[in-house]
């Protein structure tokens, strides 16, 4: 069972083979990667990304509201060292009620997209939603959206139903399958997280999450 890390003031991660501590690089996939969550700050490179990949972007008004749901919501960002400034380069939010977690947003900007960010930003968010008591994770994605379904299939989303029409009347229309991990905080889905943890060989650890498995 994961464990909340009993208000030790240190967040770790534990991985089969090593205890890392928050926000440090294990080796690099990518240099000066780092997750965090997400600031009002960060919300222009935000909506920038949105804009670019989301077929129905959210307004920052809908970010900032999420934002403030601090008992239900956590919203993360993946931000890159470049020069002196970290620049946003990815982003996900994930809701947890009553044991119930639903991937709200998953986003890695297009020129940062294939480097292992998404997954390092699912294992942060699967992370906060189970530190939050989530005993299953939900998301919709779109039909033809082969890359985050492979990605969610990783993580041991299974699909569970389908929406007709789920995306009617924006850019175009496209049917959402419902992918769900039933039993999240089950042995054999900790151990699959671990597997990502190692696999990630890398990818900086996020900096919010306190679940040691
Ligand atoms: C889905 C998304 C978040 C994935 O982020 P990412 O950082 O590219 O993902 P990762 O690099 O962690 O890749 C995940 C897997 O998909 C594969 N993949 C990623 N991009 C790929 C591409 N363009 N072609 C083929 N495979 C790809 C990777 O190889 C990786 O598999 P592996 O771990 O076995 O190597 C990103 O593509 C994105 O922002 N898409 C637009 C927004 C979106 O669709 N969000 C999800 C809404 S439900």
């Amino acid at each position: 069972m994961p464990r909340l890390n009993g208000g030790l003031g240190v967040k770790v991660l534990v991985s089969e083979k090593s205890v890392v501590s928050a926000g440090d690089r294990v080796a690099g996939v990518e240099d000066n990667l780092k997750i965090g969550q997400m600031r009002r700050r960060d919300l222009p490179r935000v909506l920038e990304i949105e804009r670019a990949v989301s077929f129905s972007p959210w307004k920052r008004e809908y970010f900032l509201s999420e934002m403030g749901l601090v008992q239900t919501r956590s919203y993360q960002v993946a931000r890159v060292q470049a020069g002196t400034v970290p620049t946003v380069v990815g982003y996900g939010g994930v809701i947890v009620i009553r044991g119930r977690g639903h991937v709200s947003r998953l986003a890695v900007a297009p020129a940062w997209q294939n480097r292992q960010i998404g997954t390092a930003l699912l294992l942060c968010l699967t992370c906060e939603a189970l530190r939050r008591g989530a005993k299953q994770i939900t998301l919709e994605v779109r039909i033809s959206n082969q890359i985050a379904q492979y990605l969610y299939a990783k993580f041991g989303y299974r699909v569970m139903g389908r929406h007709r029409n789920y995306y009617e009347g924006e850019r175009d229309v496209n049917d959402a399958i419902i992918m769900t991990v039933p039993e999240v905080d089950a042995p054999v889905s900790l151990a699959r997280l671990r597997m990502l943890v190692s696999s990630l060989a890398g990818t900086a650890v996020p900096e919010t999450s306190s679940v040691y498995w």
